[in-house]
């Protein structure tokens, strides 16, 4: 374990949840019509973004639009990795409206976007380890869009196979720890997966299903720094056992649309 483990800054993409909702259920976790408390919703939110600069990432916002509840999840919207964006096609037709915003904020920003033929829901599914996209598939993102990613961006990518509705995107069973590492929780992955990622990542941190239900997989590293739902306490204590540093924050009535600190994170590389 090295000495002190050294953080890169990162450039976030996020979407303030000013009309956040939970109005249909397109994940297990999401009861339609719950009440949700939109001024804490972004209370937490905020709360998020200023620890993400206080620790020197910088944060940049796309327009939230009325109508959009889900909007918030910024992972969602695209992938970026090399400067280049691979946009999302949504499966719930919903949540389809979302990629015209975000598109329109790469292309005001100077970037190109491409517009997958095939479902693919951005950074909700396809997550850049420093060396290989890993590629979730099963409930949303199609092998198909995993073709059309490796088409893309040239870079190898590993499909594995999510089984279990309650991690019904990549980003809530596994995140990158650095270019290095991993965690994941292998029960969310089908058997042969599970094989492809201990050959890939022999030492990866394993998570239990409380780690994973209490959204402690839905995190983001900066390579030092872990910012981690609250809850999640049994996981980041061990993270601290490995030498990163968890910073806890709650987005709690986020969680009621089934996403939490990484859903709500896209990050420009
Ligand atoms: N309600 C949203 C959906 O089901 C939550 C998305 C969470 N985002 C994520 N990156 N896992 O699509």
């Amino acid at each position: 374990m090295p000495e002190s483990r050294v953080p890169r800054l990162r450039r976030f993409l996020v979407c303030e949840p000013r009309h956040f909702a939970v109005q249909y259920a397109i994940n297990p976790w999401m009861q339609p019509d719950v009440r949700v408390d939109v001024d804490l919703a972004q209370e937490q939110w905020q709360s998020l973004i200023r620890v993400y600069r206080s620790h020197g990432h910088s944060v940049a916002a796309v327009e939230p639009v009325p109508g959009l509840p889900d909007m918030v999840f910024a992972a969602n919207s695209a992938v970026v990795v090399d400067g280049r964006v691979f946009g999302s096609l949504f499966h719930a037709p919903e949540r389809r409206p979302e990629s015209i915003h975000y598109d329109t904020w790469f292309k005001t920003a100077g970037y190109d976007v491409y517009r997958p033929e095939s479902v693919a829901e951005g950074e909700g599914d396809l997550v850049w380890t420093g060396r290989y996209m890993l590629a979730g598939t099963g409930f949303r993102t199609t092998r198909e869009a995993h073709r059309e990613a490796q088409e893309f961006f040239g870079h190898p990518v590993i499909s594995l196979t999510l089984v279990d509705p309650y991690f019904y995107h990549l980003d809530t069973a596994l995140f990158v720890l650095d270019d290095d590492n991993i965690v994941y929780y292998p029960e969310a992955f089908s058997p042969g997966s599970r094989e492809v990622l201990a050959r890939l990542f022999p030492e990866a941190v394993l998570a239990t299903r409380d780690d994973a239900l209490t959204f402690g997989l839905n995190s983001v590293s900066d390579g030092r720094h872990v910012f981690i739902a609250p809850r999640a306490e049994a996981l980041a204590d061990r993270l601290a056992g490995h030498g990163y540093v968890p910073v806890p924050v709650d987005l709690s009535e986020l969680h009621k649309a089934g996403g939490g600190i990484k859903c709500c994170t896209q990050e420009i590389r």
